[in-house]
C-alpha cells in the first residue's frame, strides 16, 4: 500500500496508523480511498517495471546445465574457447598410442573428443544429456563404431558391470555435484584394470570466477558449475577403490604466469 503525504492546507478525512516507531505510532493520512488505491497500483507498477529493466540491462544470466547447452549446442564448436581447444589438444596428445577395447565416454557434448575416442576404441559408447547436443554430435561424427545415447551422469549408467576398457569425461564434471555417485559407477563398468580419465576446469581457475560460458542475443551466459578441488576428486577415487595413476595440469599460451586451466586425472580399477 502506498503512502500518501497529507495535502498542504487540507485537513484530512482520514488518518490511519501505518506503522510504529519507537513506542510512538506515526499517522500517514490518505486523500480519499480512490487515489490511495490509484497511488498504490501505480507503486506496484513502477517496482515491476524498475526490476524488468534490470533484468534486461543485466549482461549475464546464469543458467542450469540443462538449458544452457540446449542453447548453446548449435555454436559451441564456433570461435575461440581456450578451454575447450586446449582440452582438444591434451586428448589428442594423452591417447595418440592407445588401443582400446570398449570406451565410454561421458558428456561427449558435440563429438570434439569422440572421433578421436572412435579411433583407438573397438567400440564407443557416446553419452550425454543433451538431446541438443547429441545431435550435433551425430552431424560431426560419422565413425561407424559408436554408439550414441542420452544418459544423465548422476543416474545409474547404461553399460553392464565390468565391461569398459576406458571411461573419459571431459569438461562435464564441474556441472555435477556428488562426485562419488560418478565414481561409484565408474568402477562398476570398469573391467579390472581399466581406467578413468577426466580433463577438468582447473580449480584454481574457477577460483578466478571461470565458468563454461557463451554468448547469446548480446547477453553472456554462464552454466551453473560446482567445485571440485584436487583433494575432491582423489577421496572419491579412494571410496570407490580407483589408485590415481597420472595428474597433469595445463596451461593455454594465454594462461602465461597465470593459474593452469585445465586438470587432467587418470585413475586405474586395481582389482
Ligand atoms: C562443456 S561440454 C563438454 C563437451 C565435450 N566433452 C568437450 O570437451 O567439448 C559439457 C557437456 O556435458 C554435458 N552434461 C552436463 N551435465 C550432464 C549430466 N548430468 N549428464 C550427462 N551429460 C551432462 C552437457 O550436455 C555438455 O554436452
Amino acid at each position: 500500500m502506498g503512502l500518501v503525504p497529507p495535502r498542504k492546507g487540507k485537513k484530512d478525512s482520514t488518518s490511519i496508523i501505518l506503522w510504529r516507531r519507537g513506542a510512538s505510532n506515526v499517522k500517514i493520512t490518505a486523500r480519499s480511498k480512490t487515489e490511495y488505491v490509484k497511488i498504490g497500483l501505480f507503486q506496484v507498477v513502477f517496482r515491476y517495471l524498475i526490476l524488468y529493466l534490470l533484468i534486461a540491462m543485466k549482461k549475464s544470466l546464469l543458467v542450469s546445465p540443462r538449458a544452457g547447452y540446449k542453447l548453446w549446442a548449435a555454436t559451441y564448436d564456433d570461435g575461440f574457447n581456450p578451454a575447450r581447444d586446449l582440452d582438444a589438444v591434451v586428448v589428442k596428445k594423452l591417447f595418440r598410442n592407445a588401443r582400446l577395447g570398449m570406451v565410454l565416454e561421458f558428456g561427449c557434448g558435440t563429438g570434439k573428443n569422440t572421433r578421436v575416442y572412435a579411433r583407438i576404441a573397438r567400440h564407443l559408447l557416446a553419452l550425454d544429456s543433451s538431446a541438443a547436443m547429441l545431435e550435433q554430435a551425430t552431424k560431426n561424427v560419422r565413425q561407424t563404431n559408436i554408439e550414441f545415447h542420452r544418459a544423465d551422469i548422476r543416474k545409474r549408467w547404461p553399460a553392464a558391470s565390468g565391461s569398459i576398457d576406458l571411461v573419459a569425461c571431459s569438461l562435464i564434471l564441474e556441472h555435477v555435484r556428488n562426485l562419488d555417485h560418478v565414481f561409484n559407477e565408474v568402477r562398476r563398468c570398469l573391467r579390472p584394470g581399466g581406467r578413468l580419465f577426466i580433463s577438468e576446469f582447473h580449480p584454481y581457475k574457477q577460483l578466478e570466477g571461470k565458468k563454461a560460458k557463451f554468448e547469446t542475443q548480446g547477453k553472456t551466459m554462464l552454466i551453473q558449475a560446482f567445485q571440485h578441488h584436487v583433494s575432491e576428486f582423489l577421496a572419491a577415487g579412494k571410496q570407490s577403490g580407483l589408485e590415481l595413476t597420472e595428474l597433469h595440469e595445463w596451461w593455454h599460451k594465454k594462461d602465461k604466469g597465470r593459474a593452469p586451466r585445465l586438470l587432467t586425472l587418470m585413475f586405474t580399477r586395481k582389482r
